[in-house]
C-alpha cells in the first residue's frame, strides 16, 4: 500500500496483483508478531484508530458473503469498569447463571480461583474494548475472522489487542445487550480488548502442526 491509498482504495482494487516481498513480509510479520496483549497504558485510542480495526474485521471472508456481523465498542472508562466487575461477580456466581452454564465456565475451579483474586482484571484495564456479536446463527465462525483481522490490523497501527472469551456470559446478557443496543436474537462471538501496549509481551509457544494426513 502507497502512502496516498486507504484500506478502502486497497480493497477496492480489482483484479489484485498479489503480493510482492515487502507485502508479504509485512504481513507475515503481523501475523507472528501478533501477542495476546494484557497491560495497557491508559492513553485513550482515538475513534480514527478503531473505525480501521472495523474497516479492516469487515474484510474477513464469510460464509456467501453473509457478513454476520455487528459491532458494540465501548471506551467510556465508567462503562468499562462497570462492566469489568459485572463480569467478574457473573464468573464467581454460585449457582451459575444460563449464560455462563451456556459458555462452559460453570464449574471450572481454577477459573472461579483466577476471577476471585484481587488483582483479577477480565478487560486487561484496556481503554477500548470492540465486542463482536453474530447476527445470524452460525455466523459465530465468520466472527472470529473478522477478530483475526481486527486483531492483526491492531498490529499494524501499533495497537495491542486480547481476545475476551472470559466475558462472553456478559456480553449474552439480556440486561447487557438491552443496555447496549445489541439485538436479542444477536450472540456474543468475542470481546477484544483493544489500547496501546505498556511494555513488551513475550511470545507463546506453539506446538508443531499436526499433520495426520497430506495425500
Ligand atoms: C476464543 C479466545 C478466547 C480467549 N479468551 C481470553 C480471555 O478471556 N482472557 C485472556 O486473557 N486471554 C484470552 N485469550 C487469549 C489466549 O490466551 C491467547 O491467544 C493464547 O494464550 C496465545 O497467546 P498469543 O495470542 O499471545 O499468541 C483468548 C483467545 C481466544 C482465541
Amino acid at each position: 500500500m502507497t502512502a496516498t491509498q486507504s484500506n478502502a482504495d486497497v480493497a477496492e482494487t480489482r483484479n489484485p496483483p498479489g503480493a510482492g516481498p515487502a507485502e508479504a513480509e509485512g504481513a507475515l510479520k503481523a501475523i507472528y508478531q501478533r501477542r495476546a496483549v494484557r497491560a495497557y497504558t491508559d492513553e485513550p485510542v482515538p475513534r480514527e484508530e478503531i473505525e480501521q480495526l472495523l474497516e479492516a474485521a469487515i474484510h474477513a471472508p464469510s460464509a456467501v458473503n453473509l457478513q454476520p456481523w455487528g459491532f458494540v465498542v465501548i471506551q467510556d472508562r465508567e462503562t468499562l469498569t462497570r462492566y469489568a466487575e459485572e463480569g467478574k461477580m457473573l464468573l464467581l456466581g454460585d449457582p451459575p447463571t444460563e449464560e455462563v452454564v451456556e459458555s462452559g465456565f460453570s464449574g471450572n475451579d481454577w477459573l472461579r480461583q483466577m476471577a476471585a483474586s484481587a488483582d483479577f482484571a477480565i478487560f486487561h484495564g484496556a481503554p477500548a474494548l470492540v465486542v463482536i456479536y453474530a447476527t445470524s446463527s452460525g455466523g459465530t465462525q465468520d466472527c472470529f475472522l473478522a477478530a483475526e483481522n481486527l486483531m492483526l490490523a491492531a498490529w499494524t497501527l501499533g495497537l495491542g489487542t486480547c481476545p475476551v472469551g472470559l466475558a462472553l456470559p456478559l456480553f449474552n446478557r439480556k440486561e447487557v445487550k438491552a443496555d447496549l443496543n445489541v439485538p436479542s436474537d444477536w450472540v456474543a462471538a468475542l470481546p477484544i480488548t483493544v489500547g496501546w501496549p505498556a511494555g513488551e509481551t513475550p511470545p507463546t509457544t506453539r506446538r508443531p502442526a499436526q499433520i495426520v494426513a497430506w495425500r
